[in-house]
């Protein structure tokens, strides 16, 4: 079996101390730091933007995945890139038309891409863009907070994502974003997904060493 990442999101993390959480959670075991990107526009929330990537950068050596929920992504790709992610992922709605294009310049700026589909996006939308990605990324929430409940709906759409990848014969990563936790986790793995997003549910864990590697192992 491929191998599984886990990926915290610090959406759930405590931000007056972000450099250190980030440190402790890569020490305890993530593979991927789970950015969280909101322009209060794509999503009613607002979070933070290079500058925070580029100040924490140095503080961990996880993969840096920048899931962007902002419109017009393409007008700051070159900002997070050079902030140091590793992953830049944006989303099919805010691209439209010009998809395709943002993820071949995010790739031309050295950094790996993902393309992000909605709960109500279906997975056919993005299936002429698929062959540009190194990840492909599902809501399980629509996006702007942590602590939603998981829609167990994606779990169809991840099987067929799965299946369109697997038809590309790349190595395309799937990702799972939104409500993830004990009870979901087995059906999600058998689903297909292999890289797990989980901002509650580690960071508000009593053991978030533990929490990690049930989510890992189960
Ligand atoms: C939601 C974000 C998620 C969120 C996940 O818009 O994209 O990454 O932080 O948080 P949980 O795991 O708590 O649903
Ligand atoms: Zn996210």
């Amino acid at each position: 079996m491929k191998k599984i990442l886990i990926a915290p999101s610090v959406l759930s993390a405590d931000f007056s101390k972000m450099g250190e959480e980030i440190k402790e959670i890569t020490a305890l075991g993530a593979d991927v730091i789970h950015l969280d990107v909101m322009d209060g526009v794509f999503v009613k929330n607002i979070t933070f933007g290079p500058k925070l990537i580029e100040d924490v950068r140095g503080v961990s050596n996880a993969i840096f995945d920048a899931h962007l929920m902002i419109v017009e992504p393409w007008k700051y790709i070159d900002r997070f890139a050079k902030a140091g992610a590793d992953f830049i992922t944006v989303h099919y709605e805010a691209c439209k038309d010009r998809l395709k294009q943002t993820l071949i310049e995010i790739k031309n700026l050295g950094v790996k891409c993902g393309v992000v589909i909605n709960p109500d996006t279906p997975v056919e939308a993005i299936k002429d863009v698929i062959e540009e990605c190194d990840m492909l990324l599902l809501m399980s929430v629509f996006p702007g907070f942590g602590g939603q409940k998981f829609i167990p709906e994606v779990l169809d759409k991840l099987k067929e994502a799965k299946a369109l990848i697997d038809s590309t014969g790349k190595d395309i990563l799937l990702e799972i974003d939104g409500g993830v936790n004990l009870e979901n986790i087995e059906d999600i793995k058998k689903a297909g997904a292999n890289v797990i997003v989980a901002g509650n549910t580690i960071f508000k864990a009593p053991d978030r060493k533990e929490m990690i590697e049930k989510l890992r192992n189960i």
